[in-house]
């Protein structure tokens, strides 16, 4: 499975069977997430066979079950766009996890964050978790705004590359599903803005993942900031 066909296998997953995941997946997934910290300096962790951070009243009104792996999201907070790099790196790890057979869901608000076992240092914080396992089901298309509401440019003026970009991040998962996002091309270069709502920042950052796997084509205000 490439890149594209996991962006587009990619579905949220929130109920998981007991098989653990595979030595061989692990120690690749902690090979990329040691990448993501050392290109952004955020903390991110592999806490696996903990059921305990989504054993709660909040994970089970989430439709969650036997969640006992994920990643926290440990963010550095130094950088001021903070939250849009979380997204950018998460998502690398949610694509990379696909590739490897594995299901994921990421989660801000349903699991019990004092329960997390991940370790946090001083100038860090958990921003969100992502749950991974071998799925009981695939998960579902999402619903999505239609692709006018989320680019500027229309459809019949998109260069290929820009139209699989913007296809891709039609596909990219959002809090709530909210894709407060607009995509734009200008001079050539596509930029991405988002409105305001619960995680836009973090929903940014997954978004221009997406668009940059998929296009081959970096977005120039966020991937210049996020990429140390
Ligand atoms: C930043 C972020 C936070 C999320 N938080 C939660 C959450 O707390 N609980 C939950 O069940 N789903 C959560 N989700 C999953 C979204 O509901 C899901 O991505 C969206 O409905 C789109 O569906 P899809 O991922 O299947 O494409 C979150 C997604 C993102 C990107």
């Amino acid at each position: 499975m490439d890149i594209k066909e996991a962006i587009r296998s990619r579905h949220s997953v929130r109920q998981f069977k007991d098989t653990p995941i595979e030595d061989a997946a692990k120690t690749r997934l902690n090979e990329v997430i040691e990448e993501c910290n050392q290109e952004s300096g955020h903390h991110f962790q592999l806490i696996c066979d903990d059921p305990g951070c989504f054993n709660n009243f909040l994970a089970h009104y989430g439709k969650f079950k036997n969640v006992r792996n994920y990643i926290a999201i440990v963010a550095s907070t130094l950088p001021n766009d903070y939250e849009e790099s979380c997204g950018y790196f998460g998502e690398k790890v949610v694509l990379e996890a696909q590739m490897l057979g594995l299901n994921t869901c990421w989660v801000g608000g349903t699991f019990s964050k004092g329960k997390c076992k991940a370790k946090i240092a001083e100038g860090e914080k958990l921003v969100a978790v992502i749950a991974i396992g071998y799925g009981e089901n695939q998960g579902a298309v999402h619903t999505s705004k239609p692709m006018e509401k989320l680019c500027t440019v229309p459809e019949s003026e998109m260069p290929d590359w820009f139209k699989e970009g913007v296809e891709a991040a039609l596909m990219a998962p959002t809090a709530i599903n909210q894709q407060k996002f607009v995509i734009e091309l200008r001079d050539g270069v596509a930029n991405i803005m988002s409105k305001k709502g619960p995680f836009c920042r973090v929903d940014l950052g997954i978004v221009a993942y997406n668009f940059e796997a998929a296009s081959g084509h970096e977005i120039a205000r966020v991937s210049a900031k996020l990429k140390r």
